[in-house]
């Protein structure tokens, strides 16, 4: 047996691991030359970014900032507007400017069509995201789903859905504005009063119900998407470290509640009813064109070949009414930012009041066109509120901006 020394050991141990530096080498640029290959590019760089530490990535740089994809533009003018990243274990570009939007949202969309995998997103939607519109990856089922709600959510001027929008944000506002002139000027929490609004004009439009303004059920709904709302606009450490994920066992568990109580609403309020009303061909005029009788017609009808499942029919009609939040929570806001400056308040009202011929007709949606200033301030409300919300995913190697991750 040949006996080796202690120095012949340790110069046999350092070649070992030279020789596994190197294999891994060669195997991570055959990787490289095999991923350029296959996005027909030869030499592409990677994006610039920030140091990488192990477990956490570059995360620590999201912190001590108001809201933490404030970071990114801070990050941008250091590395520029493609920025490479990881967030816990997930490699992530973070990319800026409108053409590289554009390419990840249209040129390349289908490059990027995925949605990441947040344990938060399997919890809101009965453990499983592709239950939601907005979380899902992209798919046959999301295909259909998408179809289904094109006439409903962008109903062409002068339609009749269009009409029937029109009428049920006239009357919602009739109401509201009646409601805040009983107040006489006294202190009103104004949040409130704008998410039933909204959430009215919602069921109205797309379930053909309204609620009154203390109806405990509707209500306690409306908290309950609001919640949901906020909850999916925060970041949380958890959806990269999913070795937090123990410490937000509360969390998950409130809004494991919060999307049952919907559902039951939903059910008890809305969906019960209908379908009875349905199978006995009771279903009225007006009900006749909605959303809900669009899905029904679909999972109930024997003849056409099903994708969407009663479930999740009733996860996207959850999704679709929950937009009121969005859109509640965004004239929240941008009430917020007008208060403060009353030059912006006057122009909205001097368009408004020429528009109706000083109040003397409600505002309709036709008014947008004679109206760009007030659409302006809309537009900047949403450009300073919107969130990095639904991240992409890549379902294949690909690149922005000629620069790869
Ligand atoms: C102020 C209002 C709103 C803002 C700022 C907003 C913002 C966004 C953003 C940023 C996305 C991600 C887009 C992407 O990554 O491709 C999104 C997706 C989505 N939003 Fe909204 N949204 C608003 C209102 C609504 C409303 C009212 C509804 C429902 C009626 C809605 C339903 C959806 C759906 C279904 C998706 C997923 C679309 C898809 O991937 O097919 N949103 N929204």
């Amino acid at each position: 047996m040949i006996q080796l020394s202690i120095v012949s050991y340790a110069l046999l141990s350092a070649l070992a691991v030279l020789v596994a530096a190197l294999a891994v080498d060669v195997y991570r640029r055959r990787r490289m030359q095999a991923k350029q290959a296959l996005i027909g590019h030869e030499e592409l760089p990677a994006a610039p970014g920030p140091r990488s530490w192990p477990l956490i990535g570059s995360l620590h740089l999201l912190g001590g900032y108001e809201v933490p994809y404030a970071a990114f533009t801070d990050l941008a003018k250091k590395y520029g507007p493609i920025i490479s990243m990881n967030l816990g274990s997930q490699k992530c570009l973070v990319v800026n400017g409108l053409n590289n939007i554009k390419d990840v949202l249209v040129t390349k969309g289908a490059h990027f069509d995925g949605r990441p995998n947040f344990a938060r997103f399997h919890q809101l939607f009965c453990g499983d995201k592709e239950n939601s519109l907005a979380f899902c990856d992209w798919s046959d089922l999301q295909k259909v789903r998408r179809e289904m709600l094109r006439a409903h959510t962008f109903p062409p001027t002068f339609s009749s859905r269009f009409s029937q929008l029109d009428i049920f944000v006239a009357d919602e506002m009739r109401d509201l504005t009646s409601r805040l002139d009983a107040t006489n000027g006294a202190f009103t929490p104004i949040k409130p009063e704008l998410m039933h609004a909204c959430a009215n004009i919602f069921t109205a439009y797309f379930c053909s119900k309204r609620f009154d303004r203390h109806d405990a059920a509707f209500n306690r709904t409306i908290d309950n998407f609001d919640s949901i709302f906020y909850e999916v606009n925060q970041g949380c450490a958890a959806d990269f470290l999913p070795w937090l994920l123990p410490f937000h066992s509360k969390q998950m568990a409130q809004m494991k509640n919060w999307s049952h109580e919907i559902r039951e609403f939903m059910e008890n309020f809305i969906i019960n009813d209908r379908l009875a009303r349905r199978r006995q061909g009771l279903v009225a005029q007006d009900e006749s064109t909605d959303y809900v009788e669009a899905l029904l017609e679909h999972v109930e009808d024997q003849q056409t070949e099903k994708l969407l499942t009663f479930d999740s029919a009733l996860f996207a009609l959850e999704d679709i009414v929950g937009g009121h939040s969005a859109v509640a929570n965004l004239l929240v806001k941008a009430l917020g930012f007008v208060a403060s400056r009353p030059e912006v308040q006057e122009r909205v009202k001097i368009e408004a009041d020429l528009a109706t011929g000083n109040g003397a007709r409600p505002l309709t949606l036709q008014d947008r066109v004679t109206m760009p200033y007030t659409d302006a301030v809309i537009l900047e409300a949403i450009r300073m509120i919107s969130s990095p919300i639904v991240p992409h995913v890549s379902n294949q190697d690909s690149s922005i901006a000629g620069k790869m991750r």
